[in-house]
């Protein structure tokens, strides 16, 4: 690994806190680049269970410099929050978290409008109420506020004022609720200088001279490709980019600087929020995947739906992101599960679709056509190398690769650090 971008190839929560966290051993530097605390990433270390959701995962290991990107949107409350329960757990990130002074702020108004716009719409999206849309709208209409900003007690004064006026507009004569303090938050927020200043870093600079350098780097996604503003299942997305373009705009590098992408998929689908999902199971085979594999969100705790993995998806995710090896993760949750389907197209009784339509009302319209696999029995989770799974665990992978033309270079078996089968190491 020089430097290496993961991104989730579904619709989020593939595991990718897991295999960030297992990289990140090998890793000097480890950077997000999108997205903000709607993430939910976790790592099991030995006894304990850590869910991240705004500091990268590599944050975790004593020797990794972590750094959140320009096109992250950073809530400094959550942040501070985040900072302070590592240090709580002896993790310390003084002098090794870096935080671009680009990056936009996530403030209280972008979090209450994000929850009263979905509470007030008939077409809801199911977002994580943390204020993501919101506060990226902002930075479309060049409205919103930097960690640049917090540096500079009157200019963040100005802005937070004009903000503040304008949404509480926005939140007393359209969605008719309770307006903000605006003193108050002002107050608030002009305290973050003396905190987040020792963090703010050029973060564009920082890599390109540790790239010149060698250094073994860490793109790591938040969400996933079917959530991303362009290429996902638009409007039930995310309002980033969480493709692999995005690691390049989101942290001020070029394309000649990667030297691969890895995509991360779930050995069956899931999906948590509203929109199309052709391969989702309702009843009780989609109960049985949510219990065996704990699919509760980690940010907001909601039930996610479940269904079978879906080959169209994975194929669309090895293009839009130029795939070069997977990591397929909780393959330990089919044990048991004969036959297991795969979904190879889509038809909708007119057509047959071989590449993903990513346009709601044609994926509504479409129902799966399913090859089925013969499963296997035997409990895989104290499997270490890819020659000792079950001859059918093996084919199922084969059939992924064969499916998406990409090779599977890592395979999870359980929750655990080492319950990790890698196949083909990371260049
Ligand atoms: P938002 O990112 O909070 O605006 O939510 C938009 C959509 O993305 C909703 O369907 C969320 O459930 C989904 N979403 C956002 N972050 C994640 C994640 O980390 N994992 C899975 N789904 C997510």
């Amino acid at each position: 690994m020089s430097v290496t971008i993961l991104v989730g190839a579904q619709w989020g929560d593939e595991g990718k806190g897991k295999i960030v966290h297992f990289l990140s051993q090998e890793a000097d530097i480890v950077a997000r680049y999108q997205g903000g605390a709607n993430a939910g990433h976790t790592v099991v270390t030995g006894e304990r269970t850590i869910v991240l959701h705004l500091l990268p995962v590599g944050a975790l290991w004593p020797h990794v410099t972590a750094i959140i990107g320009a096109g992250v949107v950073v809530d400094p409350i959550d942040l501070m929050k985040e900072i302070d329960l590592l240090q709580k757990s002896g993790i310390d990130l003084t002098g090794r978290l870096l935080i671009s002074h680009k990056a936009h702020l996530i403030m209280p108004y972008h979090k209450l409008l994000d929850r009263v716009a979905e509470e007030k719409s008939s077409e809801k999206i199911g977002t994580t109420g943390r204020g993501i849309g919101p506060a990226y709208v902002d930075k479309a209409t060049r409205t919103g506020i930097r960690i640049v900003d917090l540096l500079d007690r009157d200019v963040l004064r100005a802005k937070l004022r004009r903000n503040i006026e304008e949404k509480n507009l926005l939140l007393s004569r359209i969605y008719e609720t309770e307006e903000l303090n605006e003193d108050q938050i002002i107050a608030e927020y002009l305290k973050f200088d003396k905190r987040i200043d020792p963090y703010v870093k050029d973060v564009s600079v920082f890599l390109s001279e540790a790239i010149s350098e060698g250094k073994k780097i860490l793109l790591e996604g938040a969400q996933g490709t079917l959530l991303d503003i362009d290429a996902g299942t638009y409007p039930y997305v995310t309002s980033s980019n969480p493709t692999a373009g995005g690691a390049l705009t989101g942290l001020g590098i070029g394309p000649r600087c990667i030297d691969h992408v890895m995509g991360v998929l779930k050995a069956y689908t899931t999906r948590v929020g509203h929109g199309p999902f052709p391969t989702e199971e309702s009843g009780e085979f989609g109960k049985r995947l949510r219990e065996t594999g704990v699919e509760y969100g980690a940010t907001t705790g909601r039930p996610r739906r479940c269904g079978w993995f879906d080959a169209v998806i994975a194929r669309y995710s090895a293009r839009v992101n130029s795939i070069d090896t997977w990591a397929v993760t909780k393959l330990d949750v089919l044990t048991g599960i004969d036959p297991l389907k795969v979904c190879v197209a889509y038809e909708d009784g007119q057509r047959t679709y071989r590449n993903f339509p990513a346009v709601p009302h044609i994926l509504e319209a479409c129902r799966p056509v399913y090859e089925e696999l013969p499963g296997w029995k035997e409990d895989i989770s104290q499997v270490r190398v890819w020659e000792e799974l079950p001859e059918n665990a093996r084919e199922y992978l084969h059939f992924i690769e064969e499916m998406t033309s990409v090779p599977v270079g890592i395979v999870s078996v359980g929750p655990a650090q080492d319950m990790t089968i890698v196949r083909r190491a990371v260049a």
